[in-house]
């Protein structure tokens, strides 16, 4: 065994289901964390993982799904050169199968891989087993271009989650889907609940998302070439740069404005959205003109209810929010935060006249915040506890550079461990995300929810604007090695990364 790369080894050895006292033994030569001294890493195939799993609620229920990453044909109507383009999705579509259980089942997917390259999923928001998170080289081996990977899981907690490939630019294609996870003894109030995929998409338009990043690593040379880069993209309310991409088209389900998905309702009936973002580099101003929002969680769980003109979802992040139906037909638009474009759809309640995109305001005010700023039902805040570890987490590079990382380190997946942030099981956990950068970047924890400071709401994808701070909180109480990032997929594949290291 080379003794310079335990955590490959024992890894490998892990998935082919070694015994728990030899990976033990192994991880005995495993090298000393970094923050708390001491101790050895406890991975994905560790009994400790296992021992949360088997902690976690069961209704004894099952569900079962089949997933098939492939090529097909897209067709995004006249907006895509020659009407149809090829992407890669979840069973051939641009929003891959609604996926959906109930607190305490069990889901199984399994993963039919046949793209060209290796993939894998992860399943954004919930705290699931380490091993099932979907990260390759740090929860499991990217599944080969043939191959398959079955992944089973109880789902622990209700509300709007969604999966896609951990490849980042495979996200930027069509691969990634929702995931609903209902509360039995949820009181439903409402008549109808629609869920709101919205994307930004160039792949098959204006060129491919490995074009995209090669052009940011070129930086402003490659302005004039291959036209990517969004200069000069700028909102106030994200403080600032806006995005690093520029995108012909912006989709609501899949859909484009001209040929938009309709949802159909009587006037006065309730609605809840279930909006998720599951954009590259794009923030999306989500309201319906003509009606109000009344926001009622984020991320999944509950808050406060605050009424919205607008909500801001960031890269990741998810919206729960009540609508009541007006008479007539009603624009349920997404305007990507500081660029150019809209994603829409449209709600239908009887006759009148139809919503054409030319017609519709191009900015909505009014009361307008984001999932970070809102604060947390009584219900899921957590109890006040004194904090015992305490991570900085600096969101450090710039866009001239593009040299995106974590306190000034560039995230390597062959070395996932460099600079690594450690806790033991049963810490309270305080992450400080500081940016210094000149752009926002919203940042998620994989396997956790936390909180926004004292009682703020619980995220696992939040905004951090530049110059600002956001402290969250959470406990320790997922045992594993478990990746957190911004959630811009360019960034992302950058390098602003970083793991959550689980030791004893
Ligand atoms: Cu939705 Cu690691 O991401
Ligand atoms: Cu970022």
């Amino acid at each position: 065994m080379n003794s310079s790369t335990p955590h490959t080894i024992l890894q490998r050895r892990d998935f082919l289901g070694l015994s728990v006292a030899a990976a033990s033994a192994a991880l005995l030569t495993a090298c000393t964390p970094s923050g708390r001294s001491g101790g050895q890493r406890i991975y994905a195939g560790d009994a400790a993982v296992r021992a949360a799993e088997d902690a976690r609620p069961s209704s004894g229920k099952t569900v079962t799904a089949a997933l098939t990453a492939a090529p097909f044909a897209a067709d995004l109507g006249a907006a895509a050169a020659g009407g149809t383009l090829s992407t890669w999705g979840y069973d051939g579509a641009m929003n891959g199968p609604l996926l959906r259980g109930s607190v305490g089942d069990r889901l199984e997917v399994a993963l039919a891989n046949r793209l060209p390259e290796p993939t894998s999923i992860h399943w954004h928001g919930l705290a699931l087993a380490n091993s099932q998170d979907g990260v390759e080289k740090l929860t499991q081996e990217a599944t080969a271009a043939g191959a398959g990977f079955n992944y089973g899981f109880k789902l622990s907690h209700p509300g709007t989650y969604w999966y896609h490939s951990h490849m980042e630019l495979q996200r930027e294609r069509a691969l990634y889907g929702a995931l609903i996870v209902d509360d039995p003894d949820e009181r439903k109030d409402y008549d109808h609940e629609w869920v709101i995929l919205l994307d930004d998409w160039l792949d098959g338009v204006t060129g491919s998302p490995e074009e995209v990043l090669a052009e940011l690593n070129q930086g402003m040379g490659s302005m004039m070439r291959g036209g990517h880069m969004a200069m000069g993209s700028v909102s106030p309310f994200l403080g600032g740069d806006a995005g690093d991409v520029r995108y012909p088209l912006h989709l609501f389900n899949g859909r484009v404005p001209a040929d938009p998905d309709t949802l159909a309702a009587r006037p006065g009936d309730r609605v809840r959205l279930r909006i998720i973002n599951a954009a590259g580099d794009t923030a999306y101003r989500v309201g319906a003109p003509g009606a109000r929002l009344t926001v009622t969680h984020t991320d999944g769980f509950p808050v406060e209810p605050k009424d919205a003109d607008a909500v801001v979802l960031g890269m990741g992040e998810r919206i729960d929010a009540l609508l009541t139906v007006p008479a007539g037909w009603t624009p349920l638009m997404a305007l990507p935060e500081g660029k150019a474009g809209l994603a829409l759809g449209r709600i239908r309640a009887g006759s009148g006249r139809e919503p054409v995109p030319a017609a519709l305001p191009s900015r909505i005010n009014g009361e307008v915040f984001d999932g970070g700023r809102l604060t947390s039902a009584a219900s899921v805040r957590l109890p006040r506890k004194p904090v015992t570890v305490r991570h900085a987490v600096r969101l450090t590079g710039s866009m001239m550079g593009y040299n995106w990382g974590i306190n000034g380190r560039r995230f390597a997946m062959d070395s996932p461990y460099d600079g690594a942030l450690a806790v033991r099981q049963g810490d309270r956990v305080q992450l400080d995300f500081i940016n210094p950068s000149v752009m926002w970047h919203p940042m998620h924890l994989h396997g956790h929810t936390f909180q926004i400071g004292e009682s703020g709401a619980r995220k696992d994808t939040v905004i951090v604007r530049p110059g600002a701070t956001v402290s969250v909180l959470f406990d320790a109480d997922n045992p594993g090695q478990w990746l957190y990032h911004c959630h811009n997929a360019y960034h992302a594949a950058s390098g602003m990364m970083g793991v959550l290291s689980y030791v004893r």
